[in-house]
């Protein structure tokens, strides 16, 4: 078997073998791999698509491409959740402690931003003194004692993913249904958890920007978990606007704790409490309404919150941060956008927003950039909301004045008005099961 011959098959849109598939994730692994047969054979799969079964095979190829997490020291099921990324979403810090509050064991290992999308990890590290790196059997301690650990990708985990995804990024080739749910389901099979519930977002500020697109991903990701023998679901959920109120990473971290103390926004709880009772429900739990009222119990009576603290402890951080989010770093310099008429905010192109918060200093363009953790944004009104001029539409902050300037008009472009009301779009447009 050589590379090159499956470069062929798969131009001449013949399916691949588990064994060729195989073979591809040990080339794509190999550093002695040359780019340009690597980078054809992507295009090839990009062009000519991957049917389910070539993708779950590539998936599990991929995922044993490199160290697996051995969680077999935590006792209890384990569950995981991923987005598969937008702007403002910072569910993982509330669905991780209210799914630890209920008895699930978290042990989850998250990704940084990059481009338009945040990246839990850094809102984490907005958190004086949090570790986002722990050695294995730390990490392991941290689940059995709290229920919860959150740190960064470590260890050799999916090197073929990562060789992959570097290629991808630079040829074109990210935006194929099986080429993201196999990168995706690669790095959570590795993760190690029981149940793996999915948030496929859907709309401008994400990867998938129709719901049938955002189905067909929805349906190939399920497929490869279940495949693998995980209990898997996906909810597919609107980013056709940001989640929640606040983009960046302190600033998220300070909302997510407003929803841990019963303080909304409405959208964010109503989403977070949807994935939590998912994880749930997968686990064992009990029926889809039983877990909710579950989630919204743990939310309530501040379990989740003395979660989220008892994780914070648990990571080296100050947990006085989830009774006081005022120690958490605050910006320098702020600066406030007001609407020039009456009207409706009718759309935003949620992907934009995202870059105005990257420009503010809260994201990176490269993946060395060092980023700032109390930049961020405020929204004060979001798509559909009535507007009136003079209204502030939102607040930008950021540690040096001059990056002002480029982000707001960044932000601005992004908004739509118009005159008349608009209909009430779903949050969460479907629940995919095996
Ligand atoms: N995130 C990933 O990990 N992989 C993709 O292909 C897209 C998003």
């Amino acid at each position: 078997m050589t590379l090159t011959e499956i470069i062929r098959k798969k131009r001449d849109r013949e399916a691949l073998t588990a064994a060729e598939l195989d073979y591809v994730a040990r080339a794509a692994a190999d550093p002695k791999t040359p780019d340009y047969q690597l980078s054809a054979l992507l295009m090839a799969m990009y062009l000519n698509g991957l049917d389910t079964r070539e993708t779950v095979d590539l998936t599990l190829a991929m995922a044993h491409s490199g160290d697996m997490a051995d969680l077999s020291g935590i006792r209890g099921v384990k569950a995981d959740k991923h987005s598969t990324g937008g702007v403002g979403d910072k569910t993982t810090l509330i669905v991780a402690p209210i799914a630890a509050a209920c008895g699930l064991k978290v042990a989850k290992m998250s990704g940084r931003g990059l481009g338009h999308t945040g990246g839990t990890v850094d809102k984490l590290e907005s958190i004086p003194g949090f570790q986002t790196t722990l050695p294995p059997d730390a990490f392991v301690d941290a689940v059995n004692r709290t229920g919860l650990c959150v740190i960064g990708q470590s260890g050799d985990l999916c090197p073929a993913d990562k060789r992959l995804y570097a290629l991808r990024d630079v040829t074109e080739t990210i935006d194929s249904i099986p080429l993201i749910a196999s990168s995706i389901m690669s790095k959570k099979l590795a993760g190690g958890a029981d149940v793996i519930v999915l948030d496929v977002k859907c709309g401008s500020g994400a990867f998938m920007k129709t719901p049938e697109s955002a189905r067909a991903m929805a349906k190939c990701m399920v497929a490869i978990g279940s495949n693998a023998g995980k209990k898997t679901a996906a909810l597919i959920t609107n980013m056709d606007r940001p989640l929640g109120n606040c983009i960046g990473n302190a600033i998220e971290v300070r909302e997510a704790i407003g929803v841990l103390s019963g303080k909304g926004p409405a959208d964010l709880e109503t989403l977070c409490t949807a994935l939590a009772a998912k994880m749930l429900s997968l686990a064992g739990a009990g029926d889809d309404a039983h877990c909710l009222f579950l989630a919204k119990d743990a939310l309530q009576s501040g379990a989740a919150k003395e979660k989220f603290a008892a994780m914070i402890s648990g990571q080296g951080g100050d947990p006085d941060v989830a009774a006081h989010p005022e120690k958490l770093p605050v910006a320098r310099y702020q600066t406030q956008i007001t609407a020039d008429r009456d009207g409706f905010l009718t759309a935003m192109e949620t992907r934009q927003i995202g870059e105005a918060c990257a420009l503010l200093g809260a994201g990176r363009q490269t993946k060395d950039d060092v980023i700032d953790p109390a930049a961020g944004i405020r929204l004060y009104k979001k798509t559909g909301d009535p507007v009136r001029r003079g209204d502030v539409l939102a607040e930008l902050f950021a540690g040096d004045e001059a990056l002002l300037p480029a982000a707001k008009a960044r932000f601005c472009d992004a908004l739509t008005f118009g005159e008349t009301a608009l209909n009430e779009v779903p949050l969460i447009f479907d629940t995919v099961n095996a």
